[in-house]
């Protein structure tokens, strides 16, 4: 039940749920839509975190000298909430204790508290539903839902900020991708099945860096720092400059192994073999790259975690990416030292399949049989 009568506002508003917005819901991509709370927390150092509570979305206050803004002390996630029912209330977030989990192993490396899963859940829950009314329609998108944690505390010599924010936001999204494809892959495009490209099923087109690393070893590329993602903003920007949709990074000792792609992690598909680069630290441990493997295990096909190396690219019938952004994502095309090998990536093909699984489980069309869903 709501404690405050700020909360029970909250509610009240969020009640209003056939008062929708004047969004239009057919133009969603990923960018930020405003909407109406936020949930806050805070504590100190020694201590953990006991209460929060639902805010009006806005801006915060930090201190100059903050944490997070000096020396990069933050980590976040990503988690989505989707419409159960055509017509209802109902709404379903994905494996919510995985990102909770995940936070607090990023909290050890960053030296930060972190909220205990149930409070992690328990924000995202509250979040939701206060945001109910910005819940996509059902098979329009998602409620993206963005925890954050960082230190808030004044701190100028290096060392852990004396104080920490956790803090939940949310925005209805929609194909993460879907621009991208239209500017600078006119042609596949335009060959492509259209049904499929209605559906948000867009074949991405990326290209091999070598120069720039993602992660290197004993780095923090295995937790989601919030530092593990601007530095390769220049690589992402020079390969959009070219038409591609994004880049691929390679281990940063022997630059000969496939390790994720900016915002997402990677496979390859070779007959009835899955394969995915293994995470020993400098790899995201997705959730729905752990997701899709159970689900390509349970469906019969082998499924490796191993060093891929870059060469096998070349062989490959099939390459896909997979996070909470994008989903799951084919690969038309990727360029290798100025060579384009390319992908299946048609309505027969094995990451069709796999998207289509998980994604009627986070709808709900699909049973549940794993209790992924709550
Ligand atoms: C997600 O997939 O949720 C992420 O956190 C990636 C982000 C760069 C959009």
């Amino acid at each position: 039940r709501p404690a405050s009568s700020f909360q029970q506002e909250c509610f009240d508003t969020a009640r209003s749920d056939e008062e929708r917005t004047d969004i239009d819901w057919d133009a969603l991509g990923f960018g930020l839509v405003q909407t109406d709370f936020m949930y806050v927390m805070r504590c100190t150092l020694d201590r953990e975190f006991s209460t929060g509570a639902l805010n009006k979305y806005g801006n915060i206050e930090l201190s100059p000298s903050s944490g997070v803004i000096n020396y990069g002390q933050g980590l976040f996630e990503g988690m989505k909430a989707y419409r159960k029912e055509e017509k209802g209330d109902g709404l379903l977030l994905f494996r919510p204790e995985e990102n909770a989990i995940r936070m607090q192993v990023g909290a050890e490396r960053m030296c930060m508290p972190s909220p205990s899963v149930d409070q992690f859940i328990h924000a995202v829950k509250q979040t939701v539903l206060a945001n109910k009314r910005w819940v996509p329609p059902r098979g329009k998108g998602a409620l993206y839902i963005r925890p954050l944690l960082i230190g808030s505390g004044p701190v100028l010599g290096l060392a852990p900020a004396p104080e920490y924010m956790f803090l939940v936001y949310a925005s209805p999204v929609g194909t993460y991708f879907k621009v991208n494809l239209v500017v600078s892959h006119r042609k596949e495009f335009d060959v492509f099945n259209l049904n499929l490209l209605q559906e948000g099923w867009a074949p991405i087109h990326l290209v091999v860096e070598e120069k720039v690393h993602r992660a290197t070893p004993g780095g923090t590329g295995g937790v989601k720092t919030i530092s593990n993602y601007a530095p390769v903003l220049k690589a992402q920007k020079q390969a959009k400059s070219q038409g591609f949709t994004d880049v691929i990074y390679l281990d940063s000792v022997e630059n000969k192994y496939l390790e994720e792609a900016s915002s997402c992690n990677l496979f390859i598909v070779k007959g009835n073999v899955i394969s995915t680069p293994v995470t020993t630290g400098t790899i995201l441990p997705g959730i729905t790259r752990k997701s899709i493997m159970e689900i390509a295990r349970d469906y019969g096909y082998q499924v490796e975690e191993r060093l891929v190396a870059v060469e096998e690219l070349c062989d490959a019938d099939e390459v896909f990416c997979t996070g909470t952004a994008v989903v799951v994502a084919p690969v038309g095309s990727i360029t290798y030292r100025g060579q384009r090998l390319q992908f299946q990536t048609g309505d027969t093909s094995v990451s069709r399949k796999l998207h289509k699984i998980l994604v009627d489980i986070q709808m709900g069309l699909a049973k549940d049989e794993r209790n992924w869903t709550v």
